[in-house]
Parts: C-alpha cells; structure tokens; sequence
C-alpha cells in the first residue's frame, strides 16, 4: 500500500512500521526511541532479537543523542561518506535502548543518502530504526514492488522509485580509541575508508579480535529458487546442459559479456557500481521464473568486486 511522506512520518509518530526508500535497500523503518515500534520491525521481519538495528539519522549533530564516544576518525568517515552508504558502529549512551542494539554496547548510525528519506527525518523530527525491509534471510528489496512482495500488499510502503546503490551500506566499528574495523562490505570499500580512517590501528585490533556484526549469516540474501554459484561462464554452461539433460529447467545471471548457457539469462555488465545496483532486482526476478535451478556466476575475487562477492556467496549459503 502506497503511502505519503505526511502519512510516513505521522504513522511513525504513532509507533508504526512502514517501509521507506534508502539509496541502498528500503528500510522497515520505526521510530527509534519507541520500543513497542521496535519490537514490531522484528515482529514483522520476524528477525531474531539479538540482531541489531541500524538507526537513520537526519545529519551528523544527531550522533551525540546516541553514541557515547565520536572519535576522531569517526568523525573524519562521517564528514566524508555522509550522507551516503556508510553505517557507522559506535560506543552506545547507557540510555539507548537494549532492542536497537539488540543488547550489543554499541549503536550503528547512518544519514541516508535519499531525498525522500532525508524530508521523511526532518519533517517527523525522529531517528528511525530500519533493518532492510524483507522477511528474514530473504533478498533484500530495491523498489516498492519487492517490499509488497515480500512483507504483503498492506505494507504501508512510502515510494522513493528503484534504490540507486542496491546494495546495504558497508559497516565500519569504531572503537573509542579510534580503532576501525569493516563488519560488512559495502560499495564504499575498504580501500576508500582506509584512505579516510588511515590502516595502523585497524592492523592492530584485527590481531586480537574477530570482525563481529551479529545477523551476518551465511544463509542470507536468498531467492526461494535453489542455486548454485559459479567462479567462470564454462563451469555454469556444463551445469546447465546437465540439467537440461536431467530435464531440470534452469535460469543463469552472468556478469560481463561471453559465452552463454542454453537457458534464460540475465547478463549484467563488468561495473561493478552497475551490477550492484542491479542485483537485487535481477535475483527477484529470477525468482519469479519458477524454474528448477538458478546458475549464478561469480565475479572476480578482487577489492572492487568485494561487496557484490559477499552478498552472491551468501545468496548461495
Ligand atoms: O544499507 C543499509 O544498511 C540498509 C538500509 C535500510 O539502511 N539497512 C540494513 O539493515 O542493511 P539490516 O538490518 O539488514 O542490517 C544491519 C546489520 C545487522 O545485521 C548487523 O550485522 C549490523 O547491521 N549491526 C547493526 N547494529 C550493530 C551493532 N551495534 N554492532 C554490530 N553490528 C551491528
Ligand atoms: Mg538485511
């Protein structure tokens, strides 16, 4: 159900739910000081309470109502990637609720890049809580039509049109101290916050700790359709012709020109900035085929290709 920005932002004075556009994912979003509205993202997510919220503010200022510590490199990532795909993870004030965080001592924070979700935290004057608006482990949605798909058609959906990045922002923690750590790729890279943040004091936490961002499951990012995953386009014609041969039907995403299987392809091109924008769209579409088996090739393991790596390895479990 399509829903105004005035509508949006009283419903979620209210304590509701609605799905709001992001330039990543849309969100499910609450209002982030109201833990019944918290409660019912996970309700209708039906997502584990231990895995925690990212919480959209308006601007940079608002990261002191939340966050204990704002360090200095903290601080110099913020000024550079917001607003934009970047969620901060930060030391929480004792006052921030235990559901947010889902009972971790730090808050993530992000300013969403989307004029409508920037109207939407400045007219309601709230912080809003929104985990990517799918049911859990499922494919993430990038338009209107994806959220109705998966969470029904009498989701309030404020419609901001097809996300522009396609992928979840990458999560950097920051410690105290200053210390940063990336807990989920994302189009910025890591190269891009390194140059930011600097490489000394990330090189010495990693040695005595394990990256952890909890809701970080293999099995995430799923269409319904079983898969499976390819490292080349030789490899996955092989694979198709055996299905057909096993009169199994099958669907292929490939990435780049080149040969291709005997069955319904989807090709994406070699940016990876495009395919991420496309990705999500392509695997629910996918979907939709209904066929036996969907053939998904890889892309190259290389620093730009990270974050469209991680999110088809997790499809793939
Ligand atoms: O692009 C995005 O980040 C989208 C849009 C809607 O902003 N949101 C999103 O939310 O991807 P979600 O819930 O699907 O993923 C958020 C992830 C969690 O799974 C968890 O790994 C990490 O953020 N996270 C949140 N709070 C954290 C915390 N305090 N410590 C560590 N990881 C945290
Ligand atoms: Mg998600």
């Amino acid at each position: 159900m399509r829903i105004s920005l005035e509508e949006a932002a009283s419903k979620l004075k209210r304590g509701e739910v609605v799905a709001i556009p992001t330039e990543t994912v849309y969100g499910l979003a609450a209002d982030a000081k109201n833990d019944a509205a918290l409660q019912q993202i996970f309700a209708t997510k039906q997502r584990p309470a231990d895995h925690p919220l990212i919480v959209h503010i308006a601007d940079i200022s608002q990261v002191n109502d939340w966050a204990a510590a704002f360090p200095e490199t903290a601080v110099k990532l913020a000024q550079a990637f917001w607003p934009g795909a970047l969620t901060l993870v930060l030391p929480a004030k004792n006052h921030v609720s235990k559901i947010v965080r889902g009972g971790e001592p730090t808050i993530a924070l992000r300013v969403p890049n989307h004029p409508v979700a920037l109207a939407l935290l400045q007219q309601s004057g709230l912080c809003v809580a929104a985990p990517s608006a799918n049911l859990f482990t499922q494919l993430s949605p990038t338009t209107a039509a994806h959220v109705e798909t998966s969470l029904g058609e009498n989701m309030p959906v404020l419609d901001g049109g097809a996300c522009s990045v396609g992928i979840e922002s990458t999560i950097v923690s920051v410690a105290a101290d200053g210390a940063w750590q990336l807990l989920r790729p994302g189009m910025i890279s890591e190269a891009d916050i390194a140059r930011v943040a600097g490489t000394f004091q990330q090189a010495n936490l990693v040695k005595n700790q394990t990256p952890k961002a909890p809701g970080q499951h293999a099995l995430h990012y799923s269409p319904r359709t079983p898969l499976q995953l390819f490292k080349d386009k030789f490899t996955l014609i092989k694979a198709c012709e055996a299905l057909t041969q096993a009169n199994l039907t099958c669907a292929a995403l490939l990435i780049g020109a080149g040969d291709r299987p005997n069955c319904i392809v989807t090709q994406l091109s070699n940016q990876p900035a495009e395919v991420a924008e496309q990705l999500y769209s392509a695997l629910h579409d996918l979907d939709t085929l209904k066929v036996d088996r969907l053939l998904l090739e890889l892309p190259p393991n290389t620093p730009i290709w990270a974050a469209v790596l991680d999110r088809l390895s997790r499809a793939g479990g």
